[in-house]
């Protein structure tokens, strides 16, 4: 048995697929290993989606070299996004990179492997792959991601992702519920489904409402979360979805972008500050004890001041409950690519300052104000900071600690709410 070691960069939807990876190539005789010393594989599984993303993996390949120094008869390669949009350059800076493999060609990978250990490429992006019928080989924990649809075609004028991750596919929603009620037999409590546009998710017959509304009848399942969906396919069908289904959590990930109608525009993001707000509305009436979260950026070409407002603007008429806040950075082959970059590097990191001290005071009000509230935690482990407690995560999506002799993971407790912070609610079980 041969073994593989594999690092992973980037979003969720990355790590699902090194489990994924883990899957495919343990059925072709290879062995998970945690530590790329002993491994005859050492894979990195890359993001692209700003350009320190990609620096941190170059610097890390610098890092494992030593190894292929060692036992030339490693093969070091790179896999996912990074290794897609960089496809060409990689190959002549990287002579030691023994193969390059894009996101839609995991299938051929074990192939490519027993091939030699001539440098190899395989970046072909594929319309229909969805990897349905792989079975991933997952970590162990009460939640389990589940990949639902791959790739983008909503092409923002910042973004790669439609470029390295190719066209929106999604897998069959019988596929889907058949691993669900595996993952539930598994032991798994909650399931998170994944796609870069997640809403968009339509198998032909199947859309996402009526996908979240089959999900929920699975039995023995306790909880459902989405990441990320995006405004534009945010319908009324699965709004009412998350507010029908018990197990659709009050948790929903947003991203706005920016709150400037200009820069909007600009981005090419389809909808205007006062179309989101509208939206969060909807939302919120819905779903009344709902917690938000967003992304957005700061420092896009031709981002004014005044632009940069809207943005303060925006974040205070929402009040999001977490945020994760980013510098503009210029991608090759996006649209925006080709535009002069207007503010300056420091203006950025001045505006980012601002945004998150705003996040930081807003959220820590809004968890505040959940004190001697008492929601129902799904028990993860053993806290980080402190021995002999348990931390696991509210319906919010709130991480919460609390002192415990016998919680197991899986387990739902009541947790009186005594203390907060913006990121952790603590108390003990009510
Ligand atoms: N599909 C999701 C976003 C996925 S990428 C959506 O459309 O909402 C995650 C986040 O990275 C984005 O929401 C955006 O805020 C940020 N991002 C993407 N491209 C970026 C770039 N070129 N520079 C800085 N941040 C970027
Ligand atoms: Fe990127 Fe826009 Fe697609 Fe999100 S919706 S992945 S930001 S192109
Ligand atoms: Fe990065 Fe690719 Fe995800 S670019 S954010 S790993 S889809």
């Amino acid at each position: 048995m041969r073994s593989v070691y594999i690092e992973t960069y980037g979003c969720q939807m990355n790590l699902a697929d090194t489990e994924l990876l883990f899957g495919h190539l343990g059925r072709h005789g290879y062995q998970r290993s945690d530590d790329p010393a002993g491994a005859d594989v050492i894979l990195l599984n890359t993001c692209a989606i700003r350009e320190h993303a990609e620096e941190r993996v170059l610097g890390r390949l610098g890092e494992l070299l030593r190894h292929k120094a060692r036992r030339p008869d490693v093969q070091l390669g790179l896999a996912g996004c990074m290794a897609q949009h960089l496809r060409d350059r990689l190959r002549e800076q990287l002579p030691f990179v023994d193969f390059i493999v894009g996101p839609d060609a995991y299938r051929r990978l074990p192939t490519l492997l027993g091939g030699g250990r001539d440098p190899f490429v395989d970046v072909t992006l594929d319309r229909s792959e969805t990897y349905a019928d792989l079975t991933p080989q997952r970590e162990t924990g009460v939640r389990a991601w589940v990949t639902i649809m791959r790739g983008c075609d909503k092409f923002c004028t910042f973004c790669v992702v439609p470029y390295v991750r190719g066209r929106e596919r999604s897998l069959p929603a019988e596929a889907i519920i058949a691993q669900v009620r595996q993952l539930v037999a598994d032991g798994y409590r909650e399931v998170v489904y994944l796609g870069q546009t997640v809403n968009a998710y339509r198998d032909g017959v199947v859309g996402f409402g009526e996908l979240l509304r089959r999900t929920q009848a699975v039995e023995g399942l306790e909880r459902i979360r989405f990441t990320s969906p995006h405004p534009s396919d945010m319908s009324a069908e699965v709004i009412d979805a998350m507010a029908r289904c018990d197990k659709v959590c009050p948790q929903l990930h947003l991203p706005v972008q920016s709150g400037s109608d200009r820069v909007l525009e600009m981005m090419e993001r389809g909808y205007t500050s006062v179309q989101y707000l509208a939206l969060v509305e909807r939302l919120r009436a819905a779903i009344p004890d709902l917690a938000l979260t967003t992304d957005i950026i700061v420092g896009f070409p031709g981002e004014t001041e005044d632009d940069f407002l809207a943005t303060v603007q925006l974040m205070r008429a929402v009040r999001y409950d977490n945020a994760f806040m980013f510098k503009y950075s210029a991608r090759s082959g996006t649209k925006a690519f080709k535009w002069a970059e207007t503010v300056s590097d420091a203006e950025k990191g001045g505006r980012l300052q601002t945004i998150i001290a705003l996040q930081e005071s807003q959220a820590a009000a809004i968890n505040r104000a959940l004190i001697g509230s008492t929601p129902e935690v799904l028990v993860e482990g053993p806290a980080r900071r402190r021995t002999g407690w348990s931390a696991g995560k509210t319906p919010q999506f709130k991480t919460a600690v609390f002192p415990t002799n016998d919680a197991r993971p899986g387990d739902l407790v009541r947790v009186r709410v005594q203390e907060a912070t913006a990121h952790t609610l603590v108390g003990c079980a009510a």
